[in-house]
């Protein structure tokens, strides 16, 4: 049977995600799950998350009746993606830090990573850099304040600059780094402020291209684009339906988790 593509994330992060699904492939149903109860997952114990979003995914691929689910989270895919794909029937696509795009673009091999304090220690993320990147010098940042300013955003507030700088600061104070990966889904929310917060210009790389193109390939059965498509959160978060309708999510659920 038919079905949308579910779109995950911790919080709002995989709208970043959804634009580029939508941009890629117009005609396609999509609806969307996000922990927001247990938001931000950067700073979580690995087993606990692990558990936490099998669960998840679960309950959220049950409940929206989907043909194929996008894991549009760095900090989920990087650790729980073999687990997720054992457990469940539909297609899981994954979304990893785009560090071999970013080496192949950076003319000085020397690029950023931008993501949460647990991707940028992950092994997954060692394995990346080490396959795609062996000519490069990478400087990873911990960045999970800007998690907060994306969530900030999609509610319709401006990003605080000073966090922005504060974060940024020890990439702009790499002179020779030219490319700055984002390796956190939540980030590309902020591309109005991000290079702003700089004072010379980066080439910033993110995933979603990438996810929504691989997605065309892998998902069959997907049901057309309808008027109202759904969002399922695991904690009540009324002021945040202007920004999910904005990305076609006009009707909201409560998912609940055991
Ligand atoms: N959006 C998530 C990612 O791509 C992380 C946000 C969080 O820390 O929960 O890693």
């Amino acid at each position: 049977m038919a079905g949308p593509i579910l779109v995950f994330d911790s919080g709002v992060g995989g709208l970043s995600v959804a634009a580029a699904l939508r941009r890629h492939l117009p005609a396609a149903a999509l609806a969307y799950a996000c922990d927001n109860a247990m938001l931000p997952y950067g700073v979580r114990d690995d087993d606990w998350l692990v558990k936490r979003i099998v669960d998840v995914c679960e309950a959220a691929v049950r409940a929206s009746g989907c043909v194929g689910l996008v894991v549009a989270c760095n900090t989920a895919s990087t650790l729980a993606l073999e687990r997720l794909r054992q457990r469940l029937e539909v297609p899981v696509i994954g979304t990893v830090p785009a560090i071999k795009p970013a080496a192949e673009l950076s003319r000085s091999h020397h690029i950023g990573l931008l993501a949460t304090s647990a991707t940028v220690r992950r092994p997954y993320t060692d394995r990346l850099i080490q396959s795609f990147a062996g000519n490069c010098r990478v400087t990873r940042v911990a960045a999970d304040a800007l998690v907060t300013e994306a969530e900030q955003v999609v509610r319709g507030k401006m990003p605080d600059m000073f966090c922005l700088r504060d974060v940024l600061a020890p990439l702009e104070a790499q002179h020779d780094l030219d490319t700055v990966v984002l390796g956190c889904t939540h980030f590309p929310l902020l591309m109005d402020w991000l290079p702003k917060a700089l004072t010379r210009s980066l080439q910033w790389v993110d995933s979603g291209d990438a996810i929504a193109r691989r997605c065309g390939q892998i998902v069959t059965a997907v049901a057309p684009r309808s008027e109202a498509e759904a969002a399922w959160l695991t904690a009540p978060a009324p002021e945040l339906a202007a920004g999910l309708r904005a990305y076609g999510f006009s009707r909201s659920y409560s998912l609940l988790i055991d």
